[in-house]
């Protein structure tokens, strides 16, 4: 076990193409996860792909904390009602695979452990269905809206080479993490369309 380097914005592992598991069951891919798991845990992020540890292969580990699962607009029919928000475990993806679902963007903030400090407003499919493998091989699926879909879209875009301010569209939306916070009212605050007003 170990906390491994991060590798920040700007290191050609971050940008490439990371690999297929051919073998999810592998010992060092469970080697490497309990490594990743370790370094979130240390770092105190929610999500770390393996191209961020300098291991160029796809596998990803994410949770949601409870209360952050819900939709990010304020008022969004859930799948059900009473759809209480108790967050999702930490998931461990093999091979993820995104599929989009519909048109509809949002616009919100985000943060990466290879961008550290920074923050930035950045648009993102709002609904998504997703399938990974486990470590045991087994295909499973979920679907996901909100800041959930917000969370797998970013970790899995580490696969592709992909960070988020490269998919920002407003660059003044970008800046210090300190900043943005105690400015976070003076900017206008994304939200691409608004629902029907009170
Ligand atoms: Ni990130």
């Amino acid at each position: 076990m170990a906390i491994l380097k991060i590798a920040r914005m700007g290191h050609p592992v971050l940008h490439r193409i990371a690999d297929e598991i051919d073998d999810p069951a592998a010992p060092e891919v469970s080697a490497i996860v309990r490594d990743m798991i370790e370094t979130l845990d240390d770092a105190g992020g929610i999500g770390l792909a393996a191209p961020q540890v300098h291991v160029p292969k796809r596998i990803v580990i994410f949770f949601i904390p409870a209360g952050r699962d819900g939709p990010e607009a304020e008022e969004d029919e859930g799948d059900e009602e009473g759809d209480e928000d108790r967050g999702i475990d930490l998931t461990i993806m093999i091979n993820p695979k995104i599929q989009l679902l519909g048109q509809e963007t949002t616009l919100d903030w985000e943060a990466c452990l290879s961008v550290p400090g920074m923050m930035g407003a950045v648009p993102r499919h709002a609904a998504i269905r997703y399938r990974w493998q486990t470590l045991d091989g087994e295909t499973m699926e979920r679907q996901a809206d909100g800041f959930h879909a917000r969370a797998v879209q970013h970790e899995c875009d580490h696969l592709d080479g992909i960070l988020y301010p490269m998919r920002m569209d407003d660059l003044s939306l970008f800046g210090f993490a300190d900043e943005v916070n105690r400015n976070k009212d003076l900017l206008a605050r994304p939200n691409p369309e608004p629902e029907d007003e009170p």
